[in-house]
Formats: C-alpha cells, structure tokens, sequence
C-alpha cells in the first residue's frame, strides 16, 4: 500500500517528558510541534501561523515556521520576503541533504522560515519514506517550537502531521460549513489515529471484529467492546485515545456568539464522542489582517495593538498552560 499505517504516530504513553533545558544538538529535537489545520481553505490558517509564530518569538522562544502547505505555500508572502531560493522541494528531492539548509531568516529575531514554495508537482504528495524523513527532520529542529502551517483538506499528508503534533490546532471559522469542516477534519484525524495505534499495537483482525459486531456511536463504545475481548488492548486504545485531543481557535468572530462557537464546538465533541478539545480562543474580525496580508507585513509588526493581534498572546499564554500542565502531569519538578 502506498501509505501504510506504519508510520509511527502513536503518542507514547505516558507522553515525553517536556525538555526544561535547552538541549545540545546531538539530541536535539523541537520542544513543541505546533500544527495548524482545520480542513477549510481561506479562512486564516497561515495567518494564525505566522502570527502566532511572531508572538512567541518575541517571548524569547527560538520559532520555526514550517510552510506545510505542500502545493500551496505562501507564508513568504504572508511575511513580506522575497520566494526563498532553498524549499522543502529541495529536501524533499534530496538536493538539500540537511533541513537547516533550506531555513530562510525572516528578519523577525528567533523565528525562521522553511518555505513548501514547491517547483515540483510530485514534491506535492511527497512518498512515504520522503515523508517519514521529513516528520523525522521537522521534529529534531534545534528549536523551541515548530509551527507547522497545514494546507486545507483532509489529504493523509495533512492528517499525518496534525498527528505527529504536540499541538494540533484546529482554526475554524463561525460558519456552519466551517464547522461541518471541521468535524470532518477531526473524525478523519481521529480514524487514522486509530488506524495507527492498531497497527502499531497488532490488533487490527480484533478491532475489525468489533467493528462487524454492529454499529458504535462513539470511540468511548469501541473501547468498551474491545476490552470486553481483549482487556489490554483496551487498555491501549483508551490511553491514546485519551491523547488525542485537539485544540481550537476560532478566527474571524464578530460577536460575542461567534466566541462561544469554540464552547459549543467543544461541548459537542465530547457529547457524541466523549473525548476532549482544548479551547484556546478566539481572534476577532479584524480590518487590519486582510490589510496587512496586502502590506506583505505581519499583523503583529504592522499593527501589534490591533485587537486581532491582541488576542495571540492569549492563544500563546494558553498553549503554555497546557504544557504546563502537561508537564505537571509528567511530574516534572
Ligand atoms: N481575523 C481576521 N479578520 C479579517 N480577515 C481575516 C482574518 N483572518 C483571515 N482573514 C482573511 O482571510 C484570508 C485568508 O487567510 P489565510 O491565507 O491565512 O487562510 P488559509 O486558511 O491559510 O487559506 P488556504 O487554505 O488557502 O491556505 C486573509 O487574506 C484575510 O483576508
Ligand atoms: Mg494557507
């Protein structure tokens, strides 16, 4: 099969450890991997990026901005800098033996850009090992955060680095095809979480069986009927199912109402699938971020008091409470 299910994308469980020091490069890896996706096009997820990307780099954490988009980069635009000569084209075809090779400087302090600007159509649907060497590379930047900017759709590429994610963001907007999209998005991420954790774990003739037993409403029901045959595999399931939890944003909000979309959003994701969402907030309707993307200058060094660019650096306090409280969780000091 092209894409087999190998592909390690099963959080290990209990997690991590968070890294507290900043580690040398031999053993380096990213300290947070922070993807954006969403599955609808157009509404914000490169801006969400680039944003959220510039806040944190100016909170002193080494950044790199990671153009996903594989067919459709454009964060260079987004940051006002010229087509980076080096892309991930030039990785993914191996002309660039290292990924530090093809980062561009953004000229914003600690934050780099490696651009998915393709000139290739194949690079596009990059092949397993190509992926897998890619995932392998993005994870063991010597950086404090990596943020992943995911194109639109559903495609396994997009799923496949949402889930190797320690952050996987869902941007939506207050739409009811938005949030349609988003649903979507999420069950075809949650599937293929699944489809990893039985493949990895050897029990998909199992899983399979359960299935054909009848119709399950929700993941809380498969786990039910697989511990039921098989306590251990239970066991497993429930664990990275309990991992698997996404977190989102809702962009363009105009009305108080249009906030509390994420709630609602939230609230029906753990209703009919009993499993949790994070809800990191929302960025308001803003005059100045279409403007900017017009500029080519980010709203952040464009207009960092507009109230669009407010709202990233409580996202960013959010996304640091998380990992605070995952860290807490681990036990570290
Ligand atoms: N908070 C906002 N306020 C006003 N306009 C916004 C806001 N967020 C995004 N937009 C508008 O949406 C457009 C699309 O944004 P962006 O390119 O980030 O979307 P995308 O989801 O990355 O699209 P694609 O799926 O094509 O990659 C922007 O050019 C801007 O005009
Ligand atoms: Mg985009």
């Amino acid at each position: 099969m092209a894409d087999a299910p190998t592909l390690k994308l099963v959080t290990p469980v209990p997690g991590a450890p968070v890294r507290r020091a900043r580690p040398s490069r031999a053993g380096a890896r990213a300290r947070r991997v922070i993807s954006i996706g969403g599955g609808k096009g157009g509404i914000g997820k490169s801006l969400v990026a680039v944003n959220l990307a510039i806040e944190l780099a100016r909170r002193g954490e080494r950044v790199m901005l990671v153009d996903a988009d594989l067919g459709g980069a454009n964060l260079h635009t987004c940051l006002g800098i010229d087509l980076p000569r080096r892309t991930l084209s030039d990785f993914i075809e191996r002309r660039a033996k290292r990924i530090e090779e093809i980062v561009t400087p953004t000229g914003i302090p600690n934050l780099g850009l490696i651009s998915g600007a393709m000139d290739h159509l194949d690079a596009a649907n990059p092949k397993y090992a190509q992926k897998m060497r890619l995932m392998r590379n993005i994870q063991a930047l010597d950086v404090d955060h990596v943020i992943l900017d995911l194109g639109a759709g559903t495609h396994l590429n997009v799923l496949d680095f949402f889930l190797v994610s320690d952050h996987g963001v869902l941007v939506l907007v207050p739409e009811p095809t938005a949030v349609e999209n988003v649903y979507r998005f999420v069950k075809a991420a949650f599937w293929r979480r699944v489809r990893n954790v039985v493949a990895v774990y050897g029990f998909e003739a199992l899983l399979r069986s359960v299935m054909g037993e009848g119709t399950f409403k929700s993941p809380v029901e498969i786990v039910a009927a697989l511990s039921a045959r098989n306590p251990d595999a239970g066991l497993i399931l429930s664990r990275q199912l309990e991992a698997f939890r996404p977190r989102l944003i809702v962009n363009q909000a105009r009305t108080p109402q249009d906030a509390d979309i994420g709630n609602a959003v939230v609230a029906a994701w753990r209703k009919f699938f009993g499993l949790e969402m994070d809800y990191l907030g929302h960025i308001q309707y803003d005059e100045d971020m279409w403007r900017t993307v017009r500029a080519r200058r980010p709203l952040l060094v464009q207009s960092p008091s507009s109230p669009a660019a407010r709202s990233f650096a409580q996202i960013a306090d959010r996304l640091a409470a998380l990992d605070a409280a995952q860290a807490r969780s681990e036990g570290a000091p």
